[in-house]
């Protein structure tokens, strides 16, 4: 079989990683989860106090970017690849609901994206790629072969987004984490630079009543329809 490129966007808490994960690991593809990259970059801002609640230097990060090194790096006693910012292993730090609070200003910035993007499509070369987030289908791989965009109902993601929280030992009320997924959406689908817009040739999937399975026999489908 051909190796292809899949490349998933939709709004935050779809389900994209887990779809993004098990399609990489079936197929012996490489999984990219591009939010890492922007919450990396926001971990950043904020240890270097260029952000908060209600300031944002934007030049100095902007200034900073030569200095900042995004890598993953496949764990595998966990089975996928971890986010390390200057060599450094930020994987738990980048998915604290103050990251959340922060990530979708500091991916408003056109130099972030640029800086990022070029990465992304460098990693695609080889093709054998699952890669997830918001630009994936219109701006790093418009051709790619498959392309699918998710969706499920916000209160459906708050609930997960909670219970992954949970999971990790942060107890976040469900207020607090709906809130910042609405606020998210609305940011990510008005920006002026690459908003989250289905595209055209995407498959949309709503996964609110689709079991993890349910979801990935869907896709395997749409593949091998594609290879
Ligand atoms: O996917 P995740 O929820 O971790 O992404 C965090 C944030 O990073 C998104 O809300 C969005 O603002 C930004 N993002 C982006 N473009 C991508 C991936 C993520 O703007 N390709």
């Amino acid at each position: 079989n051909k190796k292809i490129t899949i490349a998933i966007d939709g709004f935050s808490s779809t389900g994209k990683s887990t779809l993004a994960k098990q399609l990489a690991k079936h197929l012996g593809y490489v999984y990219v989860d591009t939010g890492a990259m922007y919450r990396a970059v926001s971990l950043f801002a904020m240890q270097n106090g260029y952000i908060d609640a209600d300031f944002f230097d934007k030049q100095s990060l902007i200034n900073s970017l030569p200095f900042i090194k995004l890598q993953f790096k496949f764990n595998p006693d966990l089975g996928f690849a971890e986010m390390y910012l200057n060599d450094v292993n930020v994987e738990n730090e980048i998915r604290t609901i103050e990251v959340s609070n922060f990530v979708s200003r500091v991916a408003e910035v056109s130099e972030v994206r640029k800086k990022l993007v070029e990465q992304q499509k460098e990693m695609g070369k080889a093709k054998g790629i699952v890669m997830d987030g918001r630009d994936i289908t219109t701006v790093v791989f418009p051709d790619a072969e498959l392309k699918i965009f998710m969706t499920a109902s916000p209160e459906t993601r708050a609930e997960r987004r909670f219970d992954e929280l949970k999971s990790k030992g942060q107890n976040v009320p469900y207020e607090v984490v709906l809130k910042n997924v609405q606020e998210r959406d609305y940011i990510d689908t008005h920006r002026d630079d690459s908003p989250l817009v289905k595209a055209d040739e995407a498959i949309e999937i709503d996964n609110s009543h689709l079991s993890r399975e349910e979801q990935f026999d869907v896709v395997l489908e749409l593949i091998q329809e594609v290879t």
